[in-house]
């Protein structure tokens, strides 16, 4: 593994040289600062690994600098030095982020071991943070298909590599979160993942967007701010809904995807940055770039790997597993008992082709969650909240060369039935979620011949 690398700040000359000298017999590498406007200016290009600060320095002080680091989102490990600080310096410093308080004059012993310690802290750290996201990673992308499991596979193999992934998919088939499978994945894990929905950027924006800009760029800009390729940097940066970015947001990311760096708005240098691009559409591309809509350049760019994840009707083995996982979740979420579905109900959402996905599937079973107060969702349960287009469709009660009368008759009949089933023949309660008088629903029943199973 590499030295760390630790930047110390301090105004006192001779403070910067013992620190540097001690931290460098101790194989550190070691950068210096003689304020914390020079040691942001640093942490702009270059990552450390820790942060020596003092706390008394000309312009920004030590305090201030801590706040900035959090507001920046810059997470270094940071251990404060100080000539004549009280507890209450100290425990600002804490809350502020501090990992240890240092007195001055500073004893090389007690300075490497608080830096081992905090260096080792954050090690921990992310790994828990990896391992933690690994877990998710696995619990969170179901099913057992084997297109899913070939799914599964290509995001391993792709997650190994560094190209540029494209994913495609129907809406609700689980792009979002194939993107953050491939991430968690990748050796970049550690790093961040930022996504970018590339439909809702404005376009006044989309500059300061994926670059970021420097305080007083433009009006409104108070404050220097990372864009989401600095942000992703290391890491992954995911380009949601891709197939709708405006031409001139296509320009600017090809030029960055060829050359690897950017410019901040207002910035007078460029920054290296190192990305990984996972794009994700519901649309055909290549029917985009025939329409003239999208840059054929840019496809070649974003289509190292492309992944298809198939809709849930072409692998709808899967529906038990994702309605079981759905359906525990949504009776967590939603406070209730556990339930359960029967296999007739499970057979029939087994039958639905979901126009909108696993998404569907999901509001579907939360809805059944909600609406049913038995422990028990049975078939008439899910037929009554299957949305109609469903098994049998309004189109499957025409007849040809058939009275317009019966074909109706046919249709209430079954939709009556259906009604009475799913309130186990009770009258009084089916009449009420129809909007009939009970005695119109006796009358009607008597007409279309529907026997009277249930009570009242
Ligand atoms: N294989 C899966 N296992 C478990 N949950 C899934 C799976 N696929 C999708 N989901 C869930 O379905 C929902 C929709 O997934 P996601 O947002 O990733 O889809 P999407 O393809 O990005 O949709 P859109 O095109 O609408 O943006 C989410 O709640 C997600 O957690
Ligand atoms: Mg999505």
């Amino acid at each position: 593994m590499a030295a760390a690398t630790i930047l110390v700040v301090d105004d006192e000359q001779n403070i910067l040289t013992t620190v540097s000298r001690a931290l460098g017999l101790e194989g550190y590498a070691v950068e210096v600062a003689g304020s914390a406007e020079i040691a942001l200016g640093k942490l702009a290009k270059q990552t450390f690994d820790a942060i020596l600060l003092d706390v008394q320095l000309p312009g920004i002080d030590g305090l201030a600098m801590l706040s900035e680091l959090c507001e920046r989102g810059i997470s270094t490990p940071v251990i404060m030095m100080s000539g004549n600080a009280t507890i209450e310096t100290a425990m600002e410093a804490t809350r502020r982020g501090a990992d240890d308080f240092i007195e001055k004059p500073i004893g090389s012993d007690r300075l490497v071991l608080s830096l081992q310690r905090s260096l080792e802290i954050h090690e921990l750290q992310r790994e828990n943070r990896e391992l933690r996201r690994r877990y998710d990673f696995g619990a969170s992308l179901l099913g057992q298909s084997p297109a899913m499991s070939k799914l599964r596979e290509q995001i391993e193999l792709a997650g190994n590599s560094n190209a540029s992934v494209l994913i495609l998919g129907e809406r609700g088939t689980g792009k979002e979160l194939v993107a953050s499978a491939i991430h968690a994945a990748s050796s970049r894990a550690d790093g961040q993942l930022e996504n970018l929905n590339c439909a809702a950027v404005p376009e006044g924006l989309i500059e300061s967007e994926l670059f970021g800009h420097e305080a007083g760029a433009f009006t409104g800009a108070t404050k220097q701010r990372h864009g989401k390729f600095e942000r992703a940097s290391g890491g992954t940066l995911f380009l949601d809904e891709v197939g709708d970015m405006s031409p001139q947001m296509q320009a600017k990311l090809l030029r960055v995807l060829q050359e690897g760096e950017i410019e901040r708005v207002g910035a007078t240098t460029t920054i290296e940055v190192d990305v990984r691009v996972v794009a994700a559409t519901n649309k055909s591309l290549q029917a985009e770039i025939e329409a003239g809509r999208f840059r054929p350049d840019l496809f070649d760019r974003l289509n190292v790997v492309p992944l298809k994840i198939p809709a849930l009707r072409e692998r709808i083995a899967d529906v038990p597993l994702l309605a079981e996982h759905f359906l525990a979740l949504a009776c967590e979420v939603h406070d209730r008992p556990e339930k359960v579905i029967t296999p007739g109900a499970m057979r029939l959402l087994e039958g639905y082709a979901y126009p909108g996905n696993v998404r569907e599937l999901r509001n579907l079973i939360e809805r059944l969650v909600i609406l049913t107060p038995d422990k028990t969702i049975t078939e008439a349960h899910a037929r009554a909240l299957l949305p109609i287009g469903t098994g049998e469709t309004v189109g499957s009660y025409f007849r040809p060369e058939t009275p317009l009368r019966e074909m109706v008759e046919a249709a209430e009949r079954d939709l009556i039935g259906r009604a009475l089933e799913f309130r186990d023949g009770h009258v009084t309660k089916t009449a009420a979620d129809l909007g009939l008088e009970r005695s119109h629903l006796y009358k009607k029943m008597r007409a279309l011949g529907i026997r009277k199973t249930g009570s009242e």
